[in-house]
């Protein structure tokens, strides 16, 4: 549904060189799996097409659209980049239903649907403050997903979760991949690259190998 494309990006940070001429193309209905050295650039990469971030050089097209040109952001994006922002004082269901509230897409029942999914049915009416690191990390992934975007962009997105949590939530992105989504996983975690990935992409000091 929608195709990502790095046309010669390069990113410099106070004369650090930290994307290199980065030119690639990410298919929809696929899952990449980037994987690289800590500092490679992979968190990076994303923050770039989420359009967080400026080139120095090149740009990015999402369906032939041209970020911070034609669009500032790409839209029906879902995200998981380090430290999504939850609010802390909200439950799970508020933080998703204030969320919710800007698209207007998803319905009440929907959010509880996808709240269901990645496990925390349970805990729907817990403060977020009072959440396990796995659970906010199950919450990061139902924000990143519950709109059922075309773009997925998550950062580690298994970190502190258990077994179980993982199984699922591996699911979950095979079933949005079968429905078109693009999929772009940053893991360290080599099972996940391995199950999940259709393309396994390497970074290794800010360029795609
Ligand atoms: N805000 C920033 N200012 C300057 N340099 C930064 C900033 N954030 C990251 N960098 C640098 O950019 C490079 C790539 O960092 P990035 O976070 O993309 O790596 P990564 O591959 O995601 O690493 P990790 O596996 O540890 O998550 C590193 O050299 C890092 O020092
Ligand atoms: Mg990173």
């Amino acid at each position: 549904m929608s195709k990502i494309r790095i046309i010669n990006y390069s990113k410099t940070i106070k004369k650090k060189s930290i994307l290199k001429s980065i030119n690639y193309t990410f298919e929809s209905g696929n899952i990449y799996g980037l994987f690289g050295r800590n500092g490679s650039g992979k968190t990076m990469i994303l923050r770039a097409i989420a359009g967080l971030i400026y080139p120095n050089e090149g740009h990015i097209e999402i369906d032939d659209k041209v970020l911070h040109k034609d669009i500032d952001f790409p839209p029906e994006i879902g995200v998981i980049i380090e430290n999504t922002e939850l609010l802390p004082q909200y439950s799970g269901y508020k933080n998703l239903k204030i969320l919710a509230n800007i698209n207007k897409k998803v319905s009440d029942e929907e959010i509880l649907t996808t709240l269901q999914q990645v496990g925390l049915s349970p805990y729907i009416n817990l403060k977020v403050k009072e959440y396990s690191l796995g659970m906010k990390q199950r919450l990061s992934i139902a924000q990143a997903i519950f709109e059922k975007p075309r773009i997925l962009l998550l950062d580690e997105p298994t970190n502190a979760l258990d077994e179980e949590s993982i199984t699922s939530v591996r699911n979950l992105l095979l079933e949005l991949k079968n429905q078109g989504c693009t999929i772009l996983i940053a893991s360290h975690n080599k099972e996940d690259l391995n199950i999940l990935s259709d393309k396994i992409v390497k970074i290794v000091d800010g360029a795609i190998e």
